[in-house]
């Protein structure tokens, strides 16, 4: 990964920073290391959507053509979305989604993009390193305005999306969810043409 932005975080002694993160997108190949991810994060009792993972019955491989094909062809009810998988030596650390629109719900809460960090992989800079990379997408740049949403709550979240650009533009309760959450706006242009670093 490229060495941040900044003063050096707390994982600069047992990180290598000089690994690339890259993002790929979902393969057979590498979705029974992003299921182990999701396995962690499931032992740990964090919430991931069902649909994040293999329906009852649903192979791998299927689940792999199930989100790819939600780029163009989503589930009824859901906008296009692409996601992307973040692999740093060999391994998937992270999931990244990009709806390419606002439905009324994602505008409300969720906005444009998603993510997650394998629970092991934290606090070493790969939200932030995922969220850059994205931003340099032709996709996250031919939507240009990105609304992220976060909980005020979830620190590693919402300096992730500072650390690229975000602005606040409010906190608000959801009366969906019944909580506080923040929306910040990420210019896609601004963001993605900063530092290749
Ligand atoms: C939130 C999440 C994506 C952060 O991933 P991450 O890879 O650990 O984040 P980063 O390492 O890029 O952290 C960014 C900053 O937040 C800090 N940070 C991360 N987690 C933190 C925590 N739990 N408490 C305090 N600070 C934290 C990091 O030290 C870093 O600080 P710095 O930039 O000042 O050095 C990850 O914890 C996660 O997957 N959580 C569950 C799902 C989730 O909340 N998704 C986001 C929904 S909006």
């Amino acid at each position: 990964m490229p060495a941040r932005r900044g003063r050096p975080g707390p994982w600069s002694g047992g990180y290598d920073v000089r690994v690339p993160l890259e993002l790929c997108r979902p393969s057979n190949d590498r979705v029974a290391s992003y299921l182990a991810m999701v396995d962690e994060m499931r032992t740990l009792g964090e919430r991931i959507w069902e649909w994040q993972a293999c329906l009852p019955g649903e192979t791998p491989a299927a689940f792999v053509q199930r989100v790819l094909r939600a780029e163009h062809s989503p589930a009824p009810g859901r906008v296009p979305s692409t996601v992307h998988w973040a692999v740093l030596d060999g391994e998937v650390v992270g999931r990244i989604a990009l709806r390419h629109v606002l439905d009324e719900n994602l505008r409300r809460f969720g906005g444009h993009v998603g993510y997650e960090v394998r629970p092991s992989a934290r606090r070493r800079g790969i939200a932030s390193e995922m969220l850059r990379l994205l931003l340099q997408t032709p996709r996250a740049r031919a939507i240009g305005r990105l609304l992220v949403t976060c909980s005020p709550d979830n620190i590693g979240s919402r300096k992730a999306i500072l650390a690229n650009g975000g602005v606040l533009e409010k906190v608000e309760l959801v009366e969906a969810i019944q909580r506080d959450t923040c929306f910040y706006w990420i210019d896609a242009g601004v963001a993605g043409a900063r530092s290749p670093s």
